[in-house]
């Protein structure tokens, strides 16, 4: 019987342990990235989703797929998957995180800094902003 009780026990720790590092491996922006503020003004917003939506189709469509559910050809074979844009979990993030997310990239995901200029980056956030 206390074998028994020390078995379920043991294995709620390991489940709990596991759900823990799985957690671990959410990509999280720093801090700092949060707070970030998107220089684009609401009036010009229009424009730059439009330049944004380009960059979108040359640059990232390949593997977040032309609406952003992560599932372009691309994307098929990589480990982890490129996410889905339009999900909870990205589009609850604030601009500042995505486009640090955007600069700096991660395992598969460019890291578009050296690539896109800092205009450009916004503008494929404000893009994606537009996807949920
Ligand atoms: C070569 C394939 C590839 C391309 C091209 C690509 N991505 Fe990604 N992207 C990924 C992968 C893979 C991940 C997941 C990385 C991880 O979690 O480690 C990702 C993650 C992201 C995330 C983070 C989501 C989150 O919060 O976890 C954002 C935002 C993103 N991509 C936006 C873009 C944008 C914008 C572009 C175009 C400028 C782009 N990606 C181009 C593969 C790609």
């Amino acid at each position: 019987m206390k074998t028994k009780l020390l078995y379920i026990l043991g294995l709620i720790i390991i489940v709990g342990f596991m759900s823990f590092t799985f957690q671990e491996d959410r990509w999280t922006a720093p801090e700092g990235a949060k707070k970030l503020k998107n220089p684009v003004s609401s009036a010009d917003k229009a424009e730059s989703i439009k330049r944004g939506a380009k960059i979108f189709k040359t640059r990232c469509m390949i593997c977040h797929g032309t609406t952003g559910k992560g599932d372009g050809i691309g994307g098929k074979a990589l480990s982890p998957k490129p996410q889905n844009l339009v999900s909870k979990m990205v589009q609850s993030q604030t601009d500042g995180e995505i486009f640090w997310k955007v600069t700096n990239g991660r395992n598969d995901m460019i890291k578009w800094g050296p690539i896109l200029t800092e205009e450009q980056r916004w503008d494929v956030v404000n893009y994606v902003r537009t996807l949920k």
